[in-house]
């Protein structure tokens, strides 16, 4: 899943991306992507991955996105941005609106808008509580209801949802982790309704990535390392790779699926901790 040293150019028709693969050197991205959280972290990089291969980027936030809709745009890409609180059903309706005015179509949205707040079981609140699943989990089932009949008028399309893998083992910050689980099974329950329509949807799970995040939780970062055979943290383009596969038509037998980025974590974070620990004690 490297980057291509090419911006792939897209044919003018809808539902690019989503067909049986081709056997052919160029991937084909969405023309039109939709992407939450995208003023800053993860979801900045997608959308700088994406212009670079062509498609035009709407850039959704409570954060300004204007910064970075003039640096792709000075790159020579093609980024517009929206003000939305992804747990507000009418903003939705309203970006969408916007989506189709602008380009008539859309064939991508991933929703990676997220916040995470590290309280343990009996610290966390009902207010907390409910932020943490508005935001998480009722932001990306509003977005998909608001995207896809327009996906469906575009011919499909492909929704990649940014869980984590909080949303796949058990993690000691409930809200976080129902919520990323609720995410999980969302995506599982689109990805069949949607297939009539030509609309995939699938999970990425990435582990611990150095973005604002975790600003403020050097401790924890650094005590969660040790537990990752890869012995790092993942980098932002990272993700990328794996959202821009997700996007594009290399993927398009792939729905319903959950991808995990996370050096090991997941799959063998439990025992690389215990033979650390045990210090050559076999
Ligand atoms: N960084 C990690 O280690 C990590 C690990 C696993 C999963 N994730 C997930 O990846 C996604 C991106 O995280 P990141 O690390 O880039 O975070 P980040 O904090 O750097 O960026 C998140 C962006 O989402 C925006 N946002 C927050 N609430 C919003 C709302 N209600 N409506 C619209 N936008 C909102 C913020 O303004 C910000 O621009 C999140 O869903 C997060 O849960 C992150």
């Amino acid at each position: 899943m490297s980057e291509p040293d090419h911006a792939a150019s897209l044919p003018d028709r809808p539902g690019e991306g989503h067909g049986p693969a081709e056997h052919s050197e160029t991937v084909r991205y969405p023309s039109v992507v939709l992407i939450t959280g995208a003023a800053a972290g993860m979801g900045a990089e997608h959308a700088r991955a994406l212009a670079r291969r062509g498609s035009h980027v709407h850039l959704a936030d409570v954060a300004d996105c204007a910064p970075l809709v003039r640096e792709i745009t000075e790159a020579g890409g093609r980024a517009t941005g929206h003000a939305l609180d992804v747990t507000d059903r009418a903003g939705w309706r309203r970006v969408v609106d916007a989506v189709r005015a602008a380009d008539g179509r859309l064939g991508g949205l991933v929703n990676n808008a997220g916040m995470s707040r590290r309280l343990r079981f009996m610290d966390t609140t009902e207010e907390v509580w409910e932020r943490v699943m508005r935001v998480n989990l009722f932001g990306p089932f509003h977005g998909i209801q608001a995207v896809a009949p327009l996906m469906r008028d575009s011919g499909g399309g492909s929704i990649v949802n940014i869980s984590s893998v909080s949303g796949q083992i058990g993690y000691f910050s409930p809200s976080y982790s129902a919520a990323k689980w609720g995410l999980t099974g969302l995506s599982k329950s689109a990805a069949g309704e949607l297939a009539a329509w030509n609309i995939r949807v699938n999970s990425v799970h990435p582990g611990l990535v150095s973005t604002g995040l975790l600003a403020g939780s050097d401790g924890f970062v650094e005590s969660a390392r040790r537990s990752i055979p890869a012995g790092r943290l993942g980098e932002p383009r990272e993700i990328t790779d794996a959202v821009l596969f997700l996007l594009g038509d290399r993927s398009a037998y792939m729905t319903g699926t959950e991808v995990t980025l996370d050096g090991g974590l997941v799959s063998n974070g439990l025992y690389h901790r215990i033979l650390d620990d045990a210090e050559g004690a076999l």
